[in-house]
């Protein structure tokens, strides 16, 4: 995969790309990431990339110009046209479900904006607005490293076991199991029995039970949307009848209904 990101403080990517996961990703050649300042675009000799805004509210608007110039170019040199993302509060909201989708493109691009944003007629040449939540930062820079960060784990190779980014919170619409090391006894708190004991079947029962719980307890609106398998329904089930069986009491109200 190659990422191209555009922006006008290329410095800040210095944090993804020298560090842990995605510096390894990097030097496998799993994916290559050119940081790009949009100054290098300009073509005024101040490199000039934000106006005032037309309409005579307050503030400065990027330049629709050096964006253009860099598409152009891009698609000049390769004969073809990149993906090309906008971080934005106006977008798509993210999640795991977006990240796997856009992990599919061979060629993304990111377009990182400031002030009060960019000019409307960029939006013409932007495949996908994506948004990390409803808040607002000053710059596309920090969600564009979000998005990087949650896509290219779902490349082959990037993580090291695809049985570790498929257990992950939200790729099943659940959240992650709990997760133990050493010592064995933790300032008195222990670690679940059934981990030591070597019977990966009743583990993985284990693991399940623990991800239904805390998808319940933590998040009941991705429960909601979550469709259970029958294993998953018997083993919730089981969560109900065990919770009768300590607490009978705690049932007595529905029971006299
Ligand atoms: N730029 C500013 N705020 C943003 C947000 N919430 N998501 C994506 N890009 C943004």
């Amino acid at each position: 995969m190659k990422i191209s990101v555009l922006t006008i403080f290329p410095g800040m990517f210095d944090i993804i790309r020298n560090y842990g996961v995605i510096k390894k990703a990097i030097e496998k050649k799993l994916v290559e990431i050119d940081i790009l300042n949009l100054r290098d675009y300009t073509t005024d000799k101040h490199k000039v990339t934000d106006k005032p805004s037309y309409g005579g509210e307050n503030g400065m608007v990027m330049l629709a110009e050096p964006f253009y110039r860099f598409y152009d170019e891009y698609i000049l040199s390769k004969n073809h046209k990149p993906y090309v993302v906008l971080p934005s509060p106006q977008g798509e909201v993210f999640n795991n479900d977006l990240a796997f989708e856009l992990a599919k493109k061979e060629e993304l691009v990111f377009f990182c904006g400031r002030y009060e944003g960019i000019d409307e007629r960029v939006r013409k040449i932007v495949d996908k607005e994506v948004s990390i939540g409803d808040y607002v930062l000053t710059g596309g820079e920090i969600p564009t490293m979000v998005i990087i960060e949650t896509l290219l784990r779902f490349l082959p190779g990037v993580i090291g076991s695809k049985t570790s980014v498929e257990n992950d919170s939200f790729y099943n619409g659940l959240l992650d199991y709990s997760h133990y090391t050493k010592p064995q006894n933790f300032r008195g708190m222990q670690v679940p029995e059934i981990l030591l004991s070597g019977d990966h079947e009743r583990i993985r029962i284990f693991r399940k039970k623990d991800s239904l719980l805390k998808t319940i307890l933590k998040r009941p609106d991705l429960f909601i949307k979550k469709e259970l398998d029958e294993e998953e329904k018997k083993i919730l089930v089981e969560i109900i009848q065990e919770m009768f069986n300590k607490n009978p009491d705690n049932f007595k109200e529905s029971k006299d209904v």
